[in-house]
């Protein structure tokens, strides 16, 4: 059976993920592929719970070790019975944030060690990294003025959202140089055009650099 291919969505707060997600599923299921959406941190019954530990506004103050490990706790489990499974059997997995969101928000953000990250990464995933990186980007005035209203709208920001400017400065920063070393791998879209534009643009990318594997000529 042919192995199934691994996309994952990044970027920072309220640059439209959710929305092209939806979009990028149904384009695939289409085509007739089984697609499984999943999301990071997350995925499985305990990662969620881990997930919720993460997020979580809690008066005991969380070390950036312990953030680290748990975003790596969760990602095991994920990997382990859920990716992995699903890539075998020739699904196509969407994942909502992935590794390279511990490079942008771990590394870059908190300024862990990427030298340790690494290390994890190797340990945590083996071989396995995502086939193709959509990397959603705006900057960070206008991805954090939807995110509030998004949160306005809900009631509530998790203990991410509520960082300040330089901390998404930085994810920022981070995620665009990583697209620098990897460009074959990471696509860079411009998240402020219309969510219309920006599935097209997901679109022409799965051509480009998927395309055999989705039956495109185009
Ligand atoms: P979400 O709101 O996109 O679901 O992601 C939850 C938060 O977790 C988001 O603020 C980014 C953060 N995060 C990390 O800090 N490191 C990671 O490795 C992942 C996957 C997410």
């Amino acid at each position: 059976m042919k192995q199934g291919k691994f996309i994952t969505i990044e970027g920072g707060e309220g640059v439209g993920k959710s929305t092209q997600i939806a979009g990028l599923r149904q384009n695939l299921i289409s085509r007739g592929y089984e697609v499984i959406v999943t999301r990071e941190p997350g995925g499985t019954p305990r990662a969620e719970r881990i997930r919720e530990l993460l997020l979580e506004n809690s008066t005991e103050p969380m070390p950036a070790s312990c953030e680290l490990l748990l975003m790596f706790a969760a990602r095991a489990t994920h990997v382990e019975n859920v990716i992995r499974p699903a890539l075998e059997r020739g699904a196509w997995v969407v994942c909502d944030r992935f590794i390279d969101a511990t490079y942008a928000y771990q590394g870059g953000a908190r300024g862990f060690d990427v030298g340790l990250i690494s290390v994890l990464e190797k340990a945590v995933l083996g071989m396995l990294r995502p086939d193709l990186t959509i990397l959603l980007d705006a900057p960070v005035e206008i991805a954090s003025a939807r995110a509030r209203l998004r949160n306005q709208a809900s009631g509530n920001s998790d203990r991410f959202e509520r960082e300040q400017q330089a901390f998404f400065e930085r994810v920022r920063t981070t995620y665009l140089e990583r697209a620098r070393q990897e460009p074959n791998r990471i696509c860079v879209l411009d998240a402020t055009q219309s969510p219309e534009e920006v599935g097209a643009a997901i679109g022409e990318a799965l051509r480009a650099r998927l395309g055999k594997a989705i039956g495109d000529s185009g």
